[in-house]
């Protein structure tokens, strides 16, 4: 029996997760799960998975929870309750599925009490891969990627039995593929998070969007697998079969192929190294007319190179696109600032930054602060 806790237990990563471990009674039981403010659905997965603890991170929704009677459990709140959740529980696997950087603090927290780290989250590996592939490391945390083109990756370089020379990540191109340059600036935050392949939260379907999520995991597949930046190549595959490719020195090229359904990669990251039955359709070949892979553009969409261009600069130069990122995405979706500004904004930021070299956990955070900052400061955002 494994011992699980999903953090972001209520978000398109969290529910799939649980959905998953429900399969499997005989094999996983939940520990502890968290929710930003979504105490609804939150309660409703107390009832059935009976965790020991859950946290609750906004105030007014830790008040409510509060008063819904359910069993005996121990609660944590806010920021702080969910690092102290994270490091009071003893745990097999610890899946993260928060968005964005609040991720962070409650992964390093968990690290002493885990044995692996099944990792949706891509925000706090940008902000700080070498400070969380370096614990993992010294704590002998096994990380299993779950976003999918990093469990492809991870599936390929396991079958590989070998270090990847070159890895092409994969991507849809998103809503906005075939859409006219000119027309970017009248995209509504409704359109954008309407992505067409996956059923994702707002944050990651803006990102895709902007192909910004492609420049992300750039970052991730850099700090997860120990490649340069410049042999992690990004392919336009709009039908979305192959999630990613891994090339080894002999020139063998290893595919991941299936249907866009995450209960697959998360399945593996906990099941890993055994593979069981799953209810997910596989993909039908006969159906499929033909599979297209090509080179982004990086005119039309300039968050994918901005975002390679904080990759290769490294330093701190990825903490600060993260950070300008969040914040330009989230004051887009509040409908405040036109669709093509995130990547000027970006930009901008990125040109005030000067980087740190080696930087630490509080370095980091300085950073992440300071570009938060600024970039609220450009967009002139008096409140949030
Ligand atoms: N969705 C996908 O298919 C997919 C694929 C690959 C990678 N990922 C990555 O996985 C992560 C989650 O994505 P998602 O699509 O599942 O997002 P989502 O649907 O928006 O869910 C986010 C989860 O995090 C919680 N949360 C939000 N703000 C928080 C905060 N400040 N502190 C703690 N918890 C907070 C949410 O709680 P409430 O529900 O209460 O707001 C929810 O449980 C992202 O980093 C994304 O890039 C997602």
């Amino acid at each position: 029996m494994q011992t699980v806790s999903v953090l972001g237990s209520t978000g398109s990563i969290g529910t799939s997760a649980l959905d998953v471990i429900s399969r499997f009674p005989d094999r996983f039981r939940v520990s502890a799960l968290s929710a930003n403010s979504n105490v609804d659905l939150l309660s409703r997965q107390v009832k059935r998975f009976r965790p020991k603890a859950v946290c609750v991170v906004d105030a007014a929704a830790a008040r409510r929870f509060r008063k819904i009677s359910l069993p005996k459990i121990k609660l944590y709140e806010g920021e702080e309750g969910l690092c102290g959740m994270a490091a009071d529980l003893k745990v097999d696997t610890l899946l993260v599925g928060i968005v964005g950087s609040s991720a962070l603090m409650p992964i390093l927290k968990a690290m002493a009490n885990i044995k692996r780290l099944a990792l949706a989250n891509k925000e706090a590996l940008v902000m700080a891969g070498d400070i969380i592939m370096k614990d993992a490391r010294r704590k002998a945390v096994k990380i299993l990627p779950v976003d999918s083109e990093h469990n492809a990756v991870f599936q390929c370089v396991e079958s590989g039995r070998s270090a990847p020379k070159k890895i092409y990540l994969t991507g849809s191109g998103g809503p906005f593929l075939a859409t006219p340059k000119k027309s970017f600036k009248y995209i509504s935050p409704e359109k954008a998070v309407k992505h067409p392949r996956w059923k994702m939260g707002k944050k990651i379907s803006v990102d895709s969007a902007t192909m910004m999520n492609k420049g992300l995991e750039v970052i991730e597949a850099h700090h997860l697998f120990g490649l340069d930046v410049g042999n992690i190549e990004v392919l336009i595959h709009p039908e979305t079969v192959v999630h990613s490719m891994v090339e080894f020195v002999d020139g063998s090229i290893l595919a991941h192929m299936g249907t866009c359904d995450m209960r697959t990669p998360i399945q593996y990251a906990l099941t890993y190294p055994s593979r069981v039955s799953s209810s997910v359709k596989g993909v039908t070949f006969s159906k499929s007319e033909a599979l297209h892979f090509y080179s982004p553009d990086f005119k039309k969409f300039p968050c994918l190179r901005i975002a390679y261009e904080a990759a290769r600069r490294g330093e701190t130069y990825p903490c600060v696109l993260n950070a300008a990122n969040e914040v330009a995405v989230g004051q887009f979706l509040k409908g405040r600032i036109k669709f093509t500004d995130i990547a000027k904004v970006i930009e901008k930021v990125l040109a005030r930054h000067r980087g740190i070299k080696g930087a630490g956990l509080r370095d980091v955070l300085g950073v992440d602060a300071w570009a938060r900052l600024k970039t609220k400061e450009l967009l002139g955002v008096v409140s949030d």
